[in-house]
């Protein structure tokens, strides 16, 4: 049988590098595009070429652009791959305020740049879409499916709509087997570390061994279904491997505070946390009467998405999908991780 060739964009992010890995344990011969950057962005990769699968000659890098059609053309024209997952995005929803334009055209603009080379050169290549929940925004339902209504709350979920209709559309009018992910947060090791799971983790982690006094963050109240980036590239592929193109939201059916993810994190590190204030003025203090938490202004997004908790019904029924690990593991590998980086022990 012909090996199956898949092509990641965003390879060098948290999923790309999970995805690779993933991929390459299916026998896949795995093309990743990665941008150019003055200082080496493939510390989540590197470890691939090291790993005992002897994956040297199964995993290729190439530099291209989400913003730069002539680059994707060229590597897609190249690689001849039978699958793209596209995971590249600005993904940061903070700062898609800061650089709404930048994010819609590598987020929503960089979506359709690939399906347009798909469309143009082999319609056989099937598609991923990293679609999110954040499209959801605020939402009437507690719990949000394939069904509940969209209302994007930042130029970063804007950009995703896009992204998600034209996925869409393309399958409908070219007749391209596209499938868009819906998927509620997932973590892991490999989180970028300005996102809230990674900071947190870190940033007590470096309190409880000294190295730092006080973690600041910004909206302690909002909700989220968090999951494990390593349990979610499996159902992105699941897409890829149906019969039938669908769309499928994709997360863990529970939801956590971020207030909440630190008394787990700070339990799970022996450290004893009490709150004292409200809102944004809302302190954390350890057992020696210290402030270790505070709240900046800094750090809250202009509009707010303040629940998601997502029901995973279809992808149980069509993929046999469910999530494997519990946010407490999470959270243990998370920490495991940052003590191994940061050199402490205990
Ligand atoms: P991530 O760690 O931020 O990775 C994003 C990737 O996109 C990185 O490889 C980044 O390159 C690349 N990238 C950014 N701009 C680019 C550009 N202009 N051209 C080429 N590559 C570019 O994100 P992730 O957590 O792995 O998420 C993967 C995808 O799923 C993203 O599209 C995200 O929006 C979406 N998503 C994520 C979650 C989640 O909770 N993690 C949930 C739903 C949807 P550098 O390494 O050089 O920065
Ligand atoms: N990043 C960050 N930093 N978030 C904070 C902080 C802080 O200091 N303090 C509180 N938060 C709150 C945010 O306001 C948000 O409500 C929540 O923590 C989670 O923030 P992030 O971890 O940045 O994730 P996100 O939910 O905004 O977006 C992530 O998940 C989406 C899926 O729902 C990203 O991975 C997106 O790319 C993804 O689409």
């Amino acid at each position: 049988m012909k090996k199956k060739i898949a092509l990641i964009t965003g390879v060098t992010g948290q999923d790309g590098a999970y995805l690779s890995r993933f991929l390459l344990k299916k026998g896949y011969i795995v093309h990743g595009i990665k941008r150019r950057s003055s200082s080496l962005n493939t510390w989540r990769i590197d470890g691939i070429y090291d790993d005992p699968l002897k994956t040297k000659s199964k995993f290729f890098l190439h530099h291209g652009d989400m913003t730069d059609s002539l680059s994707l053309e060229r590597i897609i024209k190249m690689v001849k791959p039978s699958e793209i997952y596209n995971l590249a995005a600005q993904s940061h929803v903070k700062v898609s305020f800061e650089q709404p334009e930048y994010t819609a055209n590598t987020t929503a603009i960089g979506a359709l740049r690939i399906l347009e080379c798909i469309k143009n050169f082999d319609k056989r290549i099937k598609y991923y879409q990293a679609g999110t929940s954040e499209l959801f925004g605020v939402s009437k339902s507690k719990f949000q499916d394939e069904n509940t209504p969209f209302y994007a709350r930042s130029p970063y979920s804007a950009a995703k709509l896009y992204a998600h209709w034209i996925t869409i559309n393309y399958r409908e009018a070219y007749n391209l087997f596209a499938c868009n992910g819906i998927l509620f947060n997932h973590e892991s090791p490999m989180r970028g570390e300005t996102f809230v799971t990674k900071k947190i983790i870190s940033g007590l982690i470096k309190i409880k061994y000294g190295i730092e006094k006080k973690l600041i963050l910004g909206n302690l109240y909002s909700k989220r279904d968090w999951g494990h980036a390593k349990d979610y590239v499996e159902a992105m592929w699941l897409m890829l491997q149906q019969k039938k193109p669908r769309d499928f939201v994709i997360a863990t059916g529970k939801q956590y505070s971020v207030k909440k993810f630190i008394e787990m994190t700070c339990k799970e590190l022996n450290i004893n946390i009490s709150w004292k204030g409200k809102g944004i003025n809302i302190k954390g203090i350890n057992e020696q009467g210290k402030i270790i938490i505070e709240c900046n202004k800094k750090y809250f997004r202009p509009t707010e998405v303040e629940s998601l908790l997502g029901s995973t019904k279809k992808a149980n029924k069509y993929l046999n999908w469910k999530p494997k690990t519990p946010i407490k593991k999470l959270i243990k590998d998370i920490i495991d991780f940052e003590k191994k980086s940061l050199k402490v022990n205990g």
